[in-house]
């Protein structure tokens, strides 16, 4: 038998990952990606500037240059690679919101959770915190701001691809619910200056979300509408935009939100639902990470298309398309029955 030791492998770098995600969430949490954007820096003039302890600070840093996120030349200075770049507060699709985020205690601690929410299939974040996320999040407004921006980023990343794929020209009203800070709202209402809409949240989400609808110049289109939709929604709307609001939820709770929407909506009406989908048979796809990330968070669960027809159709509608919008999102176009 041979004593040589096994090269590192594919499973050496997934049991690494708790380590990664910290290394970079420290790095990002402690403005460090911000500092190196202005110059190169040694160390000690990076501890200062984010109070950082230098030997513990360079024993970061060092692990992160070896994995490609900083680079240290012969003088000692560190700087940015392209992908650390990635983590400043002004990048283009900035990566600095997630990085904080998925490394705060309250997110983090969730997924400690998932041993037992794999044997109890109970969602991991309710047995952690004694509560769910988003009745948590709308006691800690730290997390809750964290949240709403990780969201915020995402939604706008595809925002722009629902509003070019999808034909808007007929329709006057929009209604977005669980539309967070209006991501999706504003690119729609940007591409359709016809268009008005109104962007229904929990109300400390809405809150909070006037200040962004400024700065995205759709606050005169768009009104906010504080409500649960497991209680009601608003009628009147001619589409209807559910984006990353189905997948939270399982199955139970998706048909009460979407019979609360087809109790609300006129026959004439459109639902467009925006969400990944599982692809058929046992193809890679990220949707299937993000689908234990609901099991951990929310008690959600990615579904295929034949799992969302299932679903619309017992709540009382039918998918009319299905269209492709970027990378594994998609675009489900569905009508009352
Ligand atoms: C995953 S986020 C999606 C946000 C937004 N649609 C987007 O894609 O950026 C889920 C949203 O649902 C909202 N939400 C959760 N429970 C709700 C409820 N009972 N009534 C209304 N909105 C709710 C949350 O506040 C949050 O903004």
């Amino acid at each position: 038998m041979t004593t040589e030791p096994k090269k590192e492998g594919a499973l050496d770098t997934l049991l690494s990952g708790y380590r990664l995600t910290q290394l970079v969430h420290v790095a990002a949490k402690l403005g460090v990606p911000d500092q190196l954007a202005l110059r190169p820096q040694t160390v000690d003039e990076l501890a200062l500037a984010v109070g950082a302890n230098v030997d513990a600070l360079h024993r970061v840093l060092r692990a992160l240059d070896s994995v490609g996120i900083f680079t240290q030349d012969a003088s000692g200075k560190f700087s940015l690679t392209e992908e650390g770049s990635r983590l400043r507060s002004d990048a283009v699709d900035s990566m600095r919101g997630p990085a904080i985020t998925y490394g705060e205690a309250w997110w983090w601690q969730a997924w400690g959770g998932l041993y037992d929410a794999v044997r109890t299939g109970v969602t991991a974040f309710d047995t952690v915190h004694g509560v769910d996320l988003f009745s948590y999040l709308s006691r800690e407004p730290q997390a809750a701001s964290l949240f709403d921006g990780v969201m915020h980023g995402m939604t706008t990343r595809v925002a722009a691809a629902v509003a070019a794929r999808y034909d808007f020209s007929a329709a006057r009203t929009l209604l977005d619910i669980g539309g967070g800070q209006g991501a999706l709202a504003a690119a729609i209402l940007r591409a359709n200056p016809q268009m008005s809409a109104l962007l229904f949240d929990r109300p400390t989400v809405v809150e909070r979300a006037d200040k962004r609808l400024q700065e995205l110049g759709i606050a005169d289109r768009c009104k906010l509408v504080p409500g649960d939709f497991f209680v009601s929604v608003p009628g009147g709307a001619d589409i209807v935009t559910l984006k990353d609001i189905i997948h939270d939820w399982d199955d139970e709770r998706a048909r009460a939100i979407l019979s609360n929407i087809r109790r609300s909506m006129a026959g004439t009406a459109k639902l467009l639902l925006i969400e990944r989908l599982i692809p058929p048979g046992n193809a890679p796809s990220y949707g299937k990470l993000v689908d234990v990330t609901m099991l951990v968070l929310t008690g959600g669960r990615e579904r295929t298309e034949d799992e969302y027809r299932a679903l619309l159709g017992a709540a009382g509608f039918t998918i009319r398309s299905v269209m492709s919008v970027s990378g594994e999102t998609s675009l489900i176009e569905a009508e009352p029955t």
